[in-house]
């Protein structure tokens, strides 16, 4: 693994920083199974602090699967995970119970779903979406919930002038922002982003698509994004896992595993999508 990151053609690679940094993510060998259904099989995600891990695999492959159990969604059948966070440092949190499994979820990992509808309250104001969230921390000062809520709304370069629109009534990329200002609303050290901009139109996705590298490059935000788009992986992620019937069955970085695809079914995506 270290081998391959070592290699010095990504422009945006950090050798120092990752060669000495433990990664911030180490989940070894998830497998989960819905009945005779392995979703994921014996999987390792790695991810470093300020890297962003891209996943790419065709539909029913196992990628969101993967992400549910990274934000402890859901449990694995086996595996352990750990996250290299101050406090949680050697806990393998899937022995955590599931009160303190929800509080690590709530604060230290961000989520933005394709579909809004699982990751936001549509009749609520945006606004009072984020503040949601800032409610968990025990605030309940209404000016410092608005004032927060608002600052993480702008850091999503969401139109401050509709912070009190429902989601309902705000466009696809509008309401990709809201989730994005909910899940950095608490600070996470780890953001997970299922297939963010899918379904949005190419200018609009290009948009968002802009915002997720600003804070990849500003804040150094640690990302696990799932697409099958791969031009997406190719904007954003530094590294990319290629998943097939549950199982990981190539890895490297972006412009290696993009380029020069060695395993037949990453050459047979690659040159679908290409
Ligand atoms: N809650 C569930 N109950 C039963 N089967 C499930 C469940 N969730 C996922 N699966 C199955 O697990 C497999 C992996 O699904 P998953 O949603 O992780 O794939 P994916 O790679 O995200 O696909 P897509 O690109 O279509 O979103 C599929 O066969 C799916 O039908
Ligand atoms: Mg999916």
């Amino acid at each position: 693994m270290m081998a391959t990151l070592n290699r010095p053609s990504n422009p945006n690679f950090d050798a120092p920083l990752l060669v000495t940094t433990p990664p911030l993510v180490r989940a070894v060998g998830l497998t989960k199974r819905y009945g005779r259904i392995e979703a994921v099989v014996d999987v390792t995600v790695e991810a470093y602090p300020g890297e962003v891990l891209g996943i790419v695999g065709e539909s029913g492959s196992g990628k969101s699967t993967v992400l549910r159990l990274l934000n402890l969604e859901e449990m694995p059948d086996s595996g352990d995970y750990h996250l290299n966070i101050p406090g949680l440092e050697g806990q393998n949190l899937l022995e955590l119970d599931r009160f303190a499994r929800r509080e690590v979820q709530i604060f230290n990992i961000g989520v933005v779903y394709q579909n809004p509808h699982l990751g936001l309250r549509m009749r609520f104001t945006s606004s009072g979406n984020v503040a949601e969230r800032l409610l968990l921390t025990g605030e309940r000062t209404f000016a410092t919930l608005r004032q927060a809520a608002r600052d993480s709304l702008a850091i999503s370069e969401f139109p401050l002038n509709r912070m009190d629109d429902p989601p309902r009534v705000l466009s696809g990329g509008m309401q990709q922002r809201v989730q994005l200002a909910k899940a950095l609303a608490l600070k996470p050290a780890l953001l997970l982003l299922d297939e963010p901009t899918t379904g949005l139109d190419v200018s609009v996705q290009a948009l968002v698509l802009d915002t997720l590298k600003h804070l990849q490059r500003e804040r150094r935000m640690t990302m696990i994004l799932v697409s099958h788009d791969l031009g997406v992986i190719r904007t954003l992620a530094d590294r990319v896992m290629v998943m097939r019937h549950g199982r990981v069955v190539e890895q490297g970085l972006t412009d290696q595993i993009l380029e020069d695809p060695q395993d037949a079914y990453t050459q047979q995506l690659v040159h679908a999508k290409l």
